[in-house]
């Protein structure tokens, strides 16, 4: 069985697609959700779905190592960031080389970098008139957004759609491809 783990620091409804998609499998399951926000949204949907919820501090995640120590006993084969804000820390992506990827809701190099997260990016598109935007899911390094590209997917940006309405397509596309794309890196690499 391969494990997952997902770190997130908001509602988590990526979070919760895709532990849902996985409980239907034999092969792969999400077995942690990880939150640098105790008050965060996912942790009770993670609970609730029955995976095991744990908030970190900054300390725990930058310092002490307390949460490499939690990833090293985890042993995950894929750890994934669904809507995650804070930068990932190198020694924790070097220890799980090729195996740290994220999901940014544009098509990436634009859009991306520190500050450009959810409804911001959306603003942007619709303030620079785009006609598409899109999603892309990447490995992550420790830059924000920079990582190798794995995939994306687009969808059109309508004259007079809102920051709410792009929101919207685009958390359809993440829906819709983040669990296969998870998927086929776990079955086509062998980890
Ligand atoms: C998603 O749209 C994800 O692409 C984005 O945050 C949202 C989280 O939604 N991530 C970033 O902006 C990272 N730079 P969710 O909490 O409902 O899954």
């Amino acid at each position: 069985m391969k494990r997952i783990i997902i770190f997130a620091s908001g509602s988590g409804s990526n979070a919760e697609n895709i532990i849902k998609y996985f409980a239907k499998k034999k092969n792969a399951e999400v077995t942690h959700v990880f939150s640098n926000n105790q008050r965060a949204k996912v942790l009770q949907r993670a609970h609730r779905l029955g995976v095991k919820a744990l908030h970190f501090d900054r300390d725990s995640f930058y310092n002490s190592n307390e949460v490499l120590r939690i990833l090293n006993d985890a042993k995950p084969d894929m750890i994934v960031l669904a809507g995650f804000l804070w930068i990932f820390p190198k020694n924790i992506i070097d220890a799980f080389t090729n195996k740290v990827i994220n999901i940014h809701p544009a098509l990436l190099p634009k859009y991306g970098g520190k500050g450009m997260y959810g409804s911001h990016v959306h603003k942007a598109v619709v303030d620079n008139k785009e006609q598409e935007t899109g999603i892309t899911i990447h490995y992550v390094n420790e830059f924000y957004d920079e990582g190798a590209i794995i995939f994306q997917a687009t969808t059109p940006v309508q004259e007079g759609d809102t920051p709410e309405d792009v929101a919207m397509s685009v958390h359809q596309l993440e829906y819709k491809h983040f669990p296969e794309v998870i998927e086929n890196l776990l079955f086509s690499v062998e980890a």
